[in-house]
């Protein structure tokens, strides 16, 4: 049986990992009206990662006999004004995920819930590598210095982003 304070730390992540996926959708819509389609797909992909996160945690509680609670999701940013503004957002949240995702990391540890360490290692690369991505895409964003046949080409190159395998 899992110990309270891990199941609800995972119950809390499983909620951020929803609403990731509601935030991720709010960008890919807000690019969709901005005839952005490259754009819009990587939040689409993003957001459809998200919700893989908060599945992966579902089932986990599940197999170690613990308890899902199905709370409520704060509503998301919808306004957003720029590309850039954008993913530096998307940026600055995943590094709240990643702090949230340390902190079960830590606490699975402090009480020797290896199980639930073991689990998290998982999450753990997944944040190295959410991290980056927005960090290059950002680095080539600020390149593009505003050039509309630079950032064209960036849309391009993110239409072609492939679903992650599990
Ligand atoms: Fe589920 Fe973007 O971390």
């Amino acid at each position: 049986m899992i110990n309270d304070r891990i199941q609800e730390m995972i119950n809390e992540q499983f909620h951020k990992e929803l609403y990731s996926a509601h935030l991720y959708l709010a960008m890919s819509s807000y690019f969709l009206t901005q005839d952005l389609d490259g754009f819009a797909h990587f939040f689409r992909l993003q957001a459809d990662e998200e919700m893989m996160h908060a599945m992966k945690q579902f089932d986990y509680l599940h197999e170690v006999d613990g308890q899902v609670t199905i709370g409520t999701i704060p509503a998301p940013e919808t306004s957003f004004n720029s590309i850039i503004e954008v993913f530096e957002l998307a940026l600055e949240h995943e590094k709240l995920v990643t702090r949230s995702i340390n902190s079960i990391v830590k606490a699975a540890l402090d009480c020797s819930d290896f199980a639930t360490h073991g689990f998290m290692q998982w999450f753990v690369q997944e944040q190295i590598e959410e991290e980056s991505t927005l960090r290059t895409i950002i680095a080539k964003i600020k390149l593009a210095d505003g050039n509309k046949s630079t950032l064209y080409l960036l849309n391009e190159e993110l239409l072609q982003r492939q679903p992650e395998e599990e």
